[in-house]
């Protein structure tokens, strides 16, 4: 076995997962407007078999939080049945099944949300909202939302996923809120630090309540933003710790609006993004799912060796080869279809481009 580490078991809370590998969330866009799961997700996450943790794509919480027209929705529970077979799909591989679940708040539209008005914590910051029709965020909305969650966290515990996360990263409802440059409300849900974080601890600590102990509920939480004006890494950092203390057993970090080069320690080959897990991790106690750029299984087996991060997350290396887990596991890792980082698969606008995933000759 030439990666010891990567593919030894990994224990979070009370739960063993089989390698140290993750599936990152990936929207992949193959839903219709119910915003159910279809055959083609269920063959999509059978053919990337082999992480330990597999985390399906963003889920919309709610009707007018949606990212795409073809988005997967948790906001009814009629979602719940074709969800289960999703996480049954995914048990199956030897893999936790896990789901990510999301608002888009200001990145919303109304033509993806059945005519409803995108909403965001505020419209004047300096990033805008995606559509000059969204409205600011009430205080009843804000608790709707919040509602919306926690119905959204018990119907992926009913439909079988072990595994949670927040989107609490990359521009959406919960980096809304924390940045400065997406809220610049005066209420008690902006303005100081406290206030800012104030909307991400209320909903993680309600879907706590809701789901109880023997779910990993997790976050994806953005603890940067580029601008230097916006979310600092102190604040993020800051956050992560407030979350760890409200019961979260393991946090994947990432990115909020943007990250700055400037995170990378000079002479490092990692990825900016990676290194953001290595900034949190030693400020937790909990282990962190680390992200960004890791393209071969040998990158992988150092950032975990090298203290960065505790399990790695294989995004577009995965869509490139959904078979890269499984050849990392069979020591097959010279077959591997390796990313070339040419992007066409960005938001998956056209994933048939990748030559990648052609070459390991994936129709999907
Ligand atoms: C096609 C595609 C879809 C993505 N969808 C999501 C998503 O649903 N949720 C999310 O948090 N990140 C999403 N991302 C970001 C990835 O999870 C990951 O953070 C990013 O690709 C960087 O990792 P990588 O360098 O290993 O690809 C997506 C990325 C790609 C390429």
């Amino acid at each position: 076995m030439s990666y010891p580490t990567l593919l030894s078991p990994f224990q979070v809370a009370d739960v063993t997962l089989k390698n140290r590998i993750v599936m990152p969330p990936m929207v992949i866009w193959k839903s219709g407007e119910d915003a159910e799961v279809r055959d083609i997700h269920r063959k999509h996450y059978a053919s990337s078999a082999g992480p330990g943790l597999m985390i399906v794509e963003a889920t919309a919480v709610s009707p007018d939080g949606k990212l795409h027209k073809n988005q997967l929705g948790i906001f009814e529970d009629r979602h719940i049945q074709g969800l289960s077979r999703l996480a049954g799909t995914i048990r199956k591989t030897g893999a936790l099944p896990g789901i990510q679940i999301n608002h888009a708040g200001g990145r919303s539209t109304s033509e993806w949300n059945w005519g409803l008005p995108p909403l965001a914590p505020s419209t004047d910051g300096s990033i805008k909202p995606d559509s000059p029709e969204c409205r600011t965020l009430t205080i009843d909305d804000i608790k709707r939302i919040q509602t919306d969650f926690v119905a959204a966290a018990r119907r992926a515990v009913t439909a079988g996923f072990e595994y949670i996360e927040l989107h609490y990263a990359h521009g959406y409802l919960g980096s809304q809120f924390l940045s400065p440059l997406t809220n610049t409300r005066t209420d008690e849900y902006g303005g100081s630090l406290e206030n800012r974080q104030r909307f991400l601890i209320e909903t993680y600590r309600a879907c706590r309540d809701a789901v109880g102990d023997s779910t990993l509920l997790s976050c994806r939480l953005g603890i940067i933003d580029k601008d230097e004006d916006g979310l600092s890494l102190e604040e993020g950092i800051d956050t992560a710790c407030r979350l760890e203390a409200e019961g979260a057993p393991i946090l994947h970090i990432s990115r909020a609006h943007g990250v700055p080069d400037s995170v990378r320690p000079e002479g490092s080959s990692f990825d900016p993004l990676l290194h953001l897990a290595g900034k949190a991790r030693p400020k937790l106690k909990i282990p962190v799912i680390g992200i960004g750029g890791i393209l071969t299984p040998a990158e992988a087996e150092r950032a975990v060796n090298k203290g960065v991060t505790d399990l790695a997350a294989v995004g577009r290396g995965i869509l490139a080869d959904p078979q890269w887990a499984l050849k990392v596991i069979k020591d097959a890792e010279d077959s591997i279809h390796i990313c070339r980082r040419c992007n066409p698969c960005f938001w998956y606008k056209t994933p048939e481009k990748c030559p990648s995933r052609i070459a390991a000759g994936n129709t999907i």
